[in-house]
């Protein structure tokens, strides 16, 4: 690429939820397209409970290669099956075991990277500022990670499950609002996550352990969701992936190896990071939004436990101790044409500004994972992407740590030969 002036974008799993790993909105920006699906295996080690894993398998890849080597060992990561492992663990990663295990990143111990020079190196040769910077810094900026080393983590033999749907007239919008303060507050061992999608709110937990302690602790804690025995499904951990991503735990585990590559529906997705409960009030009105015909979801992700006693600038993701949850606006449309994409945009567009005295501030920040150019766009000064621009979206994704991973980016790859409309740009030298 660099012999023929032609840059590389990077593609492993393609669920960039601006697709960009594989277009580019600036024509004077071609390049060429290295796709690493074939990069894609996975070698378990379940004495050590370590795992190699090449960037281009999916998750629902690595979580069968766990599983088939160890019922007792899991890996922490997303809830999308398809989701590939190479953007994921460049952006930090969070699912079912974040609340006692942290970030998919924060599990990274080696990694195997092609740098702009086109050197080969691991975490040894490529020192300790670029090893941070891949792990949440965002894919594409600082080179092609191949492979990754991770350390797996203990489950035990079987895990529950269960999911409640309560409707508005259920007192859905009562239960969301105690819900923010409860469920990051909760034992590390039990994840609460709300859906929200047309007049109901979809309950959905993981729980490491066995049905009577699960139910004893939402009696405890969360009472009026009236949780009972017979919600629980208590499962292996790999039948609980299979749970989370296509809603039933009996369907085959080799689901998770289909790596649905028809892409069938455009996505526009937004994010929030909450910080002190939103008022009732403010719940309450969204089923307006909720009610409209081309209304998304709303997925509430809580925080607290493992994720809130990581130091912010232990990886370049900085969303750690007070943040409540993670609120994810996201809607997904199959009809083609302008019309359709107005009305959807629209939507989330609408609903992410009603959102904002509620949200966290100065800046209101985002999960980079969660891709969204409408908090900016990359400029170029001197063909070297613009570090000033750049901070106007660089600080809403990474806080304090943005200036950090220029600096990196300086060290790295100082001619910005992998950039995007996003990427990390080199901080400039001190005058
Ligand atoms: P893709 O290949 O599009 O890459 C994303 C970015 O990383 C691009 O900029 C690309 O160039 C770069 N990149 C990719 N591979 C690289 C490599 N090997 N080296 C260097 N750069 C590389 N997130 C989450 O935390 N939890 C979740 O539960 C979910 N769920 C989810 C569901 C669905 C349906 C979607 C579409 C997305 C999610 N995500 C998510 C977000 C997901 O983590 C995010 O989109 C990842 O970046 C996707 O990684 P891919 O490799 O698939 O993307």
């Amino acid at each position: 690429g660099r012999r023929h002036g032609v840059r590389v974008r990077v593609r492993s799993g393609g669920h960039d939820y601006e697709g960009l790993s594989y277009l580019s909105l600036d024509p004077r920006e071609p390049f060429a397209l290295l796709d690493l699906a074939a990069l894609r295996a996975v070698r378990v080690d379940p004495a050590r409970a370590e795992a190699w894993v090449g960037s281009g398998a999916t998750l629902g890849e690595l979580y069968y290669a766990v599983a088939a080597a160890s019922r007792a060992l899991a890996f922490p990561a997303g809830v999308c099956p398809t989701v590939g492992v190479g953007g994921h663990l460049s952006g930090g990663g969070f699912g079912t075991l974040m609340r006692r295990y942290g970030l998919a990143a924060d599990h990274v111990l080696d990694a195997v990277l092609v740098d702009a020079s086109g050197r080969l190196l691991n975490r040894t040769t490529m020192g300790e500022d670029l090893f941070w910077a891949i792990r949440g810094g965002g894919g594409e900026s600082f080179g092609v990670v191949l492979s990754w080393k991770l350390r797996l983590v203990r489950v035990p033999a079987l895990v529950t499950v269960f999911t409640i749907r309560r409707s508005r007239k259920q007192s859905a919008t009562h239960l969301i609002a105690k819900w923010q303060e409860i469920a990051p507050a909760l034992p590390p061992d039990l994840y609460l996550r709300v859906y929200v999608r047309n007049q109901d709110a979809q309950f959905q937990s993981l729980f490491l352990g066995r049905c009577d302690r699960l139910v004893s602790l939402m009696r405890a804690h969360f009472s009026d969701l009236g949780m009972v025995r017979a919600d629980c499904e208590e499962i292996t951990w790999i039948q609980s992936t299979v749970y989370f991503a296509f809603h039933s735990s009996s369907k085959p585990l080799e689901l998770l190896l289909d790596r649905g590559t028809k892409p069938d529906s455009y996505v526009k997705a937004k994010s929030d990071y909450v910080q002190v409960p939103i008022p009732w009030h403010v719940w309450e009105s969204t089923w307006t939004w909720l009610a409209k015909q081309e209304a998304g979801i709303l997925i509430l992700d809580p925080y607290g436990g493992r994720m809130g006693r990581v130091a912010p600038s232990a990886t370049p993701f900085p969303h750690r101790k007070g943040n409540l949850y993670n609120l994810q606006y996201y809607s997904s449309w199959s009809e083609n044409g302008t019309d359709a994409f107005d009305k959807h945009m629209a939507w989330v567009r609408g609903l992410y500004k009603q959102m904002e005295p509620y949200v966290s501030k100065n800046p209101r920040t985002g999960y980079v994972n969660y891709r969204d150019l409408d908090l900016g766009r990359n400029e170029l000064g001197d063909n070297v992407t613009s570090y000033a621009k750049a901070k106007v979206w660089g600080e809403k994704y990474f806080k304090g740590n943005f200036e950090r991973l220029a600096a990196v980016k300086a060290m790295v790859d100082p001619d910005d030969f992998f950039r995007n409309e996003q990427s990390i740009p080199p901080l400039p030298a001190a005058k």
